[in-house]
């Protein structure tokens, strides 16, 4: 019997169609799209074929022979995976011919199978073994102890899943899972005839090969030659919940199959919207980090950060928090108070954060960790479209003919949606690349840029007017659109202005760095090829410009018309899983959820209402703000929930410096990360397995979030806050999470009409729901922009304060991996480290070689704010002048050298500009000396040794 933790696999895809077949299977009449193959008519019939090297996921293949069928007036037995329905077809599945046929055929695999089913890992979840039932296989006549692949050596590289060859059967679905569901490549069958075995690039070992471990092979194998270590150890899950993946933006869905209380595997869902039964290796395998024995599970207070923790229970921390920032707000006014919130917690907890700190604070010092990098976006939208959101599904995609990615590197940041578009590519879609560096975006297997427009860091700017003037200059703009749709006098200016000699091509070609052919070539590919999609990243806010170049983006999207319509529209690529979520549920100080402004009376009085108090007219302060207040003594005490602002945050000397001056500083983590380090109450938090509540993803899709396990400290986040709310005497009565999404829709009209109730019946919704969209909106500004006309914007280039100089003559840029997540909190504490265990810097060949620098040399990385030690990576991804970092370790210090400039509209920093000089070196640096020393102390102090040195130089 199949596993009933598994779905109904029909076998094939289903096929979009508007005709439709009617047939007749074992005498069942049956209507399906046209195209649909007989084994997925028969499945939707409530007839299962047997089968092996087909599944729903994957194209049929036609090789295993067992799923044969009998059809009147045709030859000989079809593969019913590979036989299209026609109509009026008569089909019999289950004749005695064919029963002896499917009997041969699995004598033939069962010869060359090891028999140890009872103590296989797979056992009662194996589809060989099922077949082996359903077929009705009573002997085997070959007999046993001819040629076998038995003594083959398992391959056990990959740390989370064993190659074991012996069980293999060939059916090739794990090759073509690598192929159409990951686009990697990576594996092929060598060899032939019995000899032939799966093998990863050219008889390497997964860990050598292509792999990028997202397990589609391991989902597609119908054996247990690839399976997941954990089920090694663990055995089969018993039960398993759905929910959504807490790492990035595309916001996978996942069934995590369970034994009691202990994850036995996390299997992406196939009726996850966003993934559709696809993951990526953080998703599908890095999530033992919630069982990490670094998870502190215990409240702890502290009055000085040179003091050892000291454990306490919940009510005396909780008390104790209250009390400091009753007496901080006695003593400095009610303004020296407030709060972060979590672009990785629910929105619940986010709106609850958010509420605390309006209500109970009594002040708007709201802020996120959206404010560093997908705070221009919100801007942007919203003053040029009038949403602060993407305006598509990723499925979208699918219908596009040419797709520009700006500023994003989807493979290692958004790696399932990166899936889903090369997918797209390799049907043919054109791609624009602006980025400078050549990331796998730019060749991939099967895929190539058209364009790569390999511009100099922070000049975003310069090169999207450039785009726009030959659009303009050329006539390829649709006037029609911009006619009906946009704003005509903001039109006009703009046209004027970007048709200025100034900004083509050819002018701008010595600030981008991209000759004018190139650039050229590209505009016009973007206008004339139908639907075009733009997809942008933190390349593109996280610039001086930062709203500028997303105004820019939106204004070439409305200019081209590819807006309001499948295959089309402006794309932010969210980082983190719930960054979208963060930004609409209120966490800005100017804006109440929804984007709403704090200074809107209407609004105010809505809030006031349902939360029985006064609120501020006024915005309260931005994160960089708050660490200016506290350099100058007015802003003193800090509760920070799931965000790192010491490693996360540009030049960290700044901002250790002013957590050094704050008298209470409360973090709510996982763990004790660099901002727990100067923390004085310490309030244990849960990770997403430990809590309900929705996640909301990059395409504005709400989706649930479900506990799992019991909260390891006790409590999950969101009762901590509402702890934490009744401490300063502030009520927030809920019981369930469910009923703080029920105030979010009733004061939110964009979420009026989302219920966990509905969620339960739809899987997820993308925002606006309410009553003019009662199921969601899959795609924005279909008949007009949600601000009526879409409105133009000039977009004036200048260039960053962040000059190169003799002494600074390198640009620094920053950027992801693909194993790794953003500050690497979680996957430092997972196998992930085996592919990525510290942060390198990237150096051209040229400027390696002018330096004397090699591979794997130490290097010294210096600019205006600090200096860092990092290894060398000598390559050509990056271009001469450019140099390139990740920041997921906190001992690197990349924060340490980026600096305060910021983006003019919303402070979003330039973490993508900074000018430094990199030199050989022997040592670490000073900061990175001082780094491990306060590190040193602070872990003792954790474990309630005193701190007798415990000095707080790092900050100074
Ligand atoms: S490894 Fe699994 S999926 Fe791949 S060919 Fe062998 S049995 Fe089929
Ligand atoms: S884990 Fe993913 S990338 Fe690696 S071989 Fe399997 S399908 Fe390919
Ligand atoms: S693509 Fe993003 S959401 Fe999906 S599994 Fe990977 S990290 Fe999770
Ligand atoms: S399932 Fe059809 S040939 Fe294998």
């Amino acid at each position: 019997m199949m596993n009933q933790l598994n779905d109904l696999d029909y076998g094939t895809p289903a096929k979009q169609s508007e005709k439709s077949v009617t047939l007749e299977i074992d005498g069942v009449s049956v209507e399906v799209a046209a195209g649909t193959s007989v084994m997925r008519a028969a499945v939707e019939a409530g007839i299962n074929v047997p089968k092996l090297c087909a599944t729903d996921s994957l194209e049929p293949f036609g090789s295993c022979r067992l799923c044969l069928v009998e059809i009147d007036g045709k030859k000989g037995y079809p593969a019913s995976c590979t036989t299209p329905c026609e109509p009026g077809m008569k089909v019999k599945t289950q004749t005695s011919k064919l029963a002896d046929i499917r009997r041969g055929v699995m004598e033939l695999y069962i010869s060359d199978h090891p028999l140890d089913c009872l103590t296989c890992p797979t056992n009662g979840n194996c589809e060989l073994q099922d077949m082996a039932g359903v077929t009705g296989l009573r002997e085997v006549r070959y007999g046993y102890e001819g040629d076998n692949h038995l003594k083959m050596k398992k391959d056990e590289s990959n740390p989370y899943f064993t190659y074991d060859p012996s069980k293999c059967i060939v059916c090739n679905r794990c090759v073509r899972a690598c192929e159409e569901t990951q686009g990697t490549f990576a594996l092929t069958i060598d060899g032939r005839g019995f000899e032939s075995r799966v093998s990863a690039g050219q008889m390497d070992s997964f860990m050598e090969s292509e792999c990028v471990s997202c397990g589609a092979c391991v989902q597609a194998c119908p054996t247990a030659t690839l399976t997941e270590k954990t089920v090694i150890m663990m055995g089969q899950a018993e039960h398993s919940k759905i929910t959504t993946c807490a790492y990035c933006g595309v916001g996978c869905s996942f069934k995590a199959e369970m034994k009691g209380n202990e994850v036995v595997r996390m299997v992406p869902h196939k009726d996850g919207k966003a993934n559709h039964g696809h993951s990526c290796v953080k998703g599908r395998f890095a999530w033992g980090y919630a069982t990490h024995k670094d998870r502190i599970t215990k409240p702890m207070i502290r009055s000085k950060i040179t003091d050892p923790w000291r454990e306490v229970s919940w009510d005396e921390a909780l008390t104790y928090a209250a009390s400091e920032f009753r007496r901080i707000q006695a003593k400095h006014g009610k303004d020296s108070i407030g709060g972060i919130t979590s672009s990785r917690c629910t929105n619940e907890e986010t709106y609850l954060v958010q509420k605390l700190v309006r209500a109970a604070f009594g002040n708007n010092n709201v802020d996120t960790c959206a404010r560093v990098c997908h705070s221009p976006t919100g801007y942007g939208l919203k003053q040029t479209l009038g949403e602060s959101a993407g305006t598509q599904t990723f499925d979208s995609v699918m219908k596009s003919d040419v797709i520009m990615v700006i500023g994003a590197n989807p493979v290692a940041a958004h790696p399932v949606f990166a899936s889903q578009m090369k997918r797209r590519l390799r049907q043919g879609a054109k791609l624009i690349v602006v980025d400078p560096r050549t990331t796998e975006m730019v060749k991939s297997p099967h895929v190539q840029a058209d364009f790569h427009l390999k511009l100099r860091p922070g000049t975003n700017v310069a090169l999207i007017t450039a785009l726009a003037h030959v659009i303009l200059s050329e006539g390829l703009q649709k006037e029609d659109f911009v006619a009906e749709r946009c704003d005509q006098k903001s039109y006009a200016d703009w046209k004027e202005f970007v048709l200025r000699p100034d900004n083509s091509p050819e002018m701008m070609a010595d600030v981008t760095g991209v000759p004018a052919e190139q650039l050229r070539g590209a505009a016009r590919l973007f206008a004339a090829a139908g639907n075009g999609a733009i997809y942008y990243g933190l390349g593109v806010t996280e610039h001086a410009q930062g709203s500028t170049m997303v105004i820019g983006i939106a204004n070439l999207a409305m200019a081209t018309g590819n807006v309001g319509r499948e295959g089309v529209g402006v794309n932010p690529l969210r980082g983190q899983n719930n960054v979208q979520g963060s930004c609409d549920m209120g966490s800005f100080p100017h804006e109440l959820p929804g984007y709403r402004h704090v200074s809107d009376s209407t609004v105010r009085g809505e809030f006031e209402q349902a939360w029985g108090v006064t609120l501020s007219p006024e915005p309260g302060l931005r994160i960089p703000n708050m660490f200016d207040a506290a350099m100058d003594g007015s802003f003193m005490g800090l509760y920070c929930e799931g965000e790192d602002i010491v490693q996360s945050d540009p030049n960290t000397q700044h901002v250790t410096a002013a957590l050094s001056n704050m008298e209470c500083i409360v973090v709510q983590d996982l763990f004790l990360n660099e901002t727990a380090k100067y923390a004085h109450v310490f309030l244990p938090g849960s990770s997403f397995l430990e809590k309900d509540g929705t996640f909301t993803n990059a395409e504005r899709r709400i989706s649930r979030v479900r506990k799992v396990m019991p909260a390891k400290a006790g409590l999950s986040d969101w009762e901590v806050t509402v702890a934490l709310a009744k401490a300063l005497g502030y009520d927030m009565p809920y019981t369930h999470p469910s009923e703080i999404m029920d105030e979010i829709a009733a004061l939110t009209p964009t979420f009026h009409g989302v219920s966990y109730a509905k969620l339960e019946q739809a899987g997820s919704l993308q925002w606006p729901c309410n009553d003019a969209a009662p199921d969601g909106t899959p795609i924005m500004h279909i008949k007009e922009f949600v601000r009526g006309k879409g409105k133009f914007i000039n977009t004036q280039y200048f260039a960053t304060d962040e000059k190169v100089t003799l002494k600074f003559p390198l640009i620094l840029t920053t950027g992801r991996i693909l194993s790794q997540y953003n500050v690497g909190a979680q996957t430092r504490r997972t196998e992930n480290v085996e592919w990525h265990s510290e942060d390198r810097l990237e150096i051209h060949p040229h400027d390696a070689e002018d330096r004397g620098i090699k591979d794997d040399d130490w290097v010294g990385i210096e600019s205006r704010a600090g200096q860092t030690v990092l290894r060398a990576t000598v390559t050509e991804r990056v271009q001469p002048g450019v140099v390139y970092t990740t920041f997921h370790f906190p001992e690197s210090g990349a924060n340490v050298i980026t600096t305060d400039n910021s983006d003019w509209a919303t402070n979003c920093p330039e973490y993508k500009v900074t000018a430094v000089q990199v030199m050989p070196v022997s040592q670490p640096s000073t900061w990175q000396k001082q780094f491990s020393r306060f590190t040193e102390q602070q872990l003792k102090l954790l474990q309630g040794q005193s701190g007798h040195a415990a000095e707080t130089a790092v900050s100074k």
